[in-house]
């Protein structure tokens, strides 16, 4: 086995090449295969993971403290409402002693700046669980759905219709570039992706052949294997909802969107939680050529692969 992901943290999903990303996506195959025969495994005895989170979570937080503890790990979750991190210790010194704690760790809040502080300073893998400018754990479970449906994801067309600025987006964009996806962004100019990340991830299509396009035009769906949406106003931007609401409505995902791909079998993903009536109709995310609901249920399973494959002394 070439790849070892042992003590590395996720942050960006920049700093992992597209065999690991490869390795983690081939393990939740295997894991979920796992789960779905009734295997019982223990590959998380003895071992602890903290739970820090600054915003909300559903999925993210059942997913990491489900996949953990049913294999005899030991959780903690920590909301920030309760611990003393940013209030009366620094980042730095709460990462100093949750690392003589705890195997690993997940943060879950606004500062990119944040997460990579308590990688630097805890000594244990760090998992990025969403901040205001990536969402990485999520990508590993969108890309596993899309390749549930139409196999190895390599050269398949994903669009992405919506706030082309934010976390999961923006998360996209660098899987897409790493393992070789058509990813395009279909966004009113105003919330293009800013061009630095932009030009890196273009820079990283040119080694694996992804064409990444940003554009106006919704009728850039035609083709596409996924429709992808998110919310149009993320955690943390409550107050630009109005703003939002006008530049995106025409960006909206809804079944005459769904019928420009020209395809019959195009499937909608979203990362969940969604709201229906304004980034995706009911019709679309309730409806047959929704596979959000099979998304939601990767996380866990891909999450699991991660931990395994990056905490110190378990079993992959
Ligand atoms: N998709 C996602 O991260 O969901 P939660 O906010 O519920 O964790
Ligand atoms: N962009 C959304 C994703 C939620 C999982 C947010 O940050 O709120």
């Amino acid at each position: 086995m070439s790849v070892n992901l042992k003590g590395r943290s996720l942050l960006t999903l920049l700093d992992y090449s597209a065999e690991e990303i490869r390795y983690l996506l081939d393990l939740a195959v295997k894991v979920k295969a796992q789960s779905k025969k009734g295997e019982v495994n223990q590959r998380f005895t003895g071992k602890t993971l903290a739970l820090l989170f600054e915003k909300r979570s559903t999925r993210t937080r059942c997913a990491f403290e489900t996949a953990f503890g049913e294999e005899g790990g030991h959780p903690v979750f920590l909301s920030t409402q309760d611990i003393q991190m940013g209030v009366k210790e620094s980042v730095e010194d709460t990462a100093r002693i949750l690392g003589r704690m705890f195997s690993a760790i997940q943060f879950r809040g606004f500062k990119q700046s944040t997460v990579k502080t308590l990688a630097e300073y805890s000594g244990v893998p760090v998992y990025n669980g969403l901040t205001d400018q990536f969402h990485p754990t999520q990508v590993l479970a969108d890309i596993m759905t899309l390749e549930e449906n139409f196999g190895v994801s390599a050269g398949k067309k994903l669009c992405f219709s919506g706030d082309g600025r934010n976390n999961v987006a923006r998360s996209l964009m660098v899987i897409s570039a790493k393992l070789g996806i058509n990813f395009t962004v279909i966004t009113p100019a105003a919330l293009n992706p800013d061009r630095e990340l932009v030009e890196t991830c273009l820079s990283i299509s040119a080694v694996s052949g992804a064409q990444i396009r940003i554009t106006e035009d919704r009728a850039e769906v035609g083709g596409a294997d996924a429709i992808y949406t998110d919310v149009w106003a993320s955690m943390g931007e409550e107050s630009k909802k109005e703003e939002r609401v006008q530049l995106l409505k025409p960006f909206q995902v809804n079944e005459a969107l769904m019928n420009r791909t020209g395809r019959k079998d195009t499937i909608f993903l979203h990362c969940l939680p969604a709201i229906k009536g304004e980034e995706v109709t009911a019709a679309v995310i309730d409806g047959p050529s929704s596979r959000a609901w099979d998304e939601g249920e990767n996380r866990k399973h891909t999450i699991k692969a991660l931990m395994l494959a990056t905490i110190p002394g378990c079993a992959e």
